[in-house]
């Protein structure tokens, strides 16, 4: 062969050689691509950043009012005191109910059944709000109230019985369980998530027989057919408490106002829900409250109540009114024209 020749074949081999190594490096790099397609690996990365970032960026605090820990009330005689407050309101009838072992003087319900988890749920009536606001005056009464004389209003109307007496250990315990769930709430403030929830009026009167279909679906089988609820094998507090009949809440009680049972229910029942998952609409919650509200419960005699009628709420029931709007009107609704009369 002639050296020409000999180069040029040289040539031609380095360059097929370097087309097969340049073909293999592609099939490598493209088969690797297979083997991972792009949208899965970055599927995988995402959780791994998830899972990776997971411990440090602890969940973020809710924007309301959490309770203490009861774990921290101290092991001391003011831990004690603490302590059977707390059990006071979670078992009332135990102790003051009709077979109550202390004293006899209230329906059967428990102060929990209304202000839940002891008074500690988040939306749930809780006490947060007691001891940074209290003593203040109200306009129900027309004076200046200390935390036992609002204490001793839900036992006269929510639990349509006595009031206990201010010096009583029970009061006292009570008081200091009250005073113990609102630390560290600044004086003054009342947290997010405390007391009962201020739902939009609806533009129509809220429609009892709407609320009844309400009701026989959605709280009927734990409050019963007749409203009565439910007692414990043991007879010494409500499994399911009563809505309305001669051991429910009277009818100068907090939820015989239309808005005060509706915001309740909305934010709490049926029993599992809370803020953050509601079972009901708004409509629904207003219906229902006009279906309860609608039924026999005991009556209260409330004529000192509202010295200042012009003070009266939208929602109260019983007249006389400074506005022109009957006594129905100021039960069932429409809420609104009777809001913006008053702003006049
Ligand atoms: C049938 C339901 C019901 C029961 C039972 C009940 N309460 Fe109440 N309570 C209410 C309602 C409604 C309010 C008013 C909430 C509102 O208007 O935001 C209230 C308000 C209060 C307040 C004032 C809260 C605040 O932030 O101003 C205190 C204190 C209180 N209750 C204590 C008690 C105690 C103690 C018991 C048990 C002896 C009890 N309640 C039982 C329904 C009830
Ligand atoms: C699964 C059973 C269950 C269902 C369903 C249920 N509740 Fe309740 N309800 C309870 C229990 C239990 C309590 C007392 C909570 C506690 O003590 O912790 C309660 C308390 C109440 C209270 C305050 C206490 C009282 O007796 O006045 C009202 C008002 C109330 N429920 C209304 C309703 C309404 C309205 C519905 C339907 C929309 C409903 N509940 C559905 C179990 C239920």
């Amino acid at each position: 062969m002639s050296k020409p020749l000999v180069r040029a074949v040289m040539i031609l081999t380095w360059m097929v050689m370097g087309l097969v190594a340049a073909l293999i490096i592609l099939l490598i790099v493209m088969f690797r691509n297979w083997n991972q397609p792009p949208t899965f690996a970055s599927e995988e990365s995402t959780e791994e950043t998830i899972i990776a970032s997971a411990p440090a960026a602890a969940p973020a605090p809710p924007d309301y009012w959490i309770s203490p820990d009861i774990a921290t009330v101290p092991s001391d005689a003011d831990g004690d005191l603490i302590l059977y407050g707390k059990d006071l309101i979670a078992h009332t009838s135990k102790y003051l109910g009709p077979k109550g072992s202390v004293a006899q003087i209230s329906n059967g319900l428990n102060c929990q059944n209304c202000h839940l988890d002891a008074g500690s749920k988040p939306f749930g009536n809780n006490y947060s709000a007691v001891a940074s606001t209290y003593p203040k005056f109200r306009a129900r009464s027309g004076t200046e109230e200390t935390i036992p004389k609002r204490i001793n209003d839900c036992f006269e109307r929510s639990l349509n019985g006595q009031a206990l007496p201010n010096d009583s250990k029970e009061m006292q315990a009570i008081v200091a369980y009250i005073n113990w769930l609102g630390t560290g709430v600044p004086k003054g403030e009342s947290p997010k998530g405390s007391g009962i929830t201020a739902l939009a009026f609806m533009d129509r009167a809220a429609d009892p027989d709407i609320g009844k279909v309400v009701y026989v679906d959605r709280c009927q089988s734990c409050h019963g057919a007749d409203g009565a609820g439910m007692m414990n094998p043991e007879g010494t507090e409500y499994t399911y408490p009563p809505l309305w009949g001669p051991h429910s809440y009277n009818d100068g009680a907090g939820l015989f106002r239309l808005s005060r049972f509706a915001g309740y229910v909305y934010d709490n029942m049926p029993l599992g829900a809370s803020h953050e998952n509601r079972q009901l609409t708004p409509e629904e919650a207003w219906d229902v409250a006009a279906f309860v509200n609608s039924q026999e419960r005991p009556h209260k005699n409330t004529k000192a109540d509202w010295p200042d009628q012009s003070k009266k709420p939208v929602d109260h029931p019983f007249g006389p009114f400074t506005d022109s709007y009957p006594e129905k009107q100021h039960k069932y609704g429409p809420f609104q024209p009777i809001a913006d009369a008053h702003k006049k």
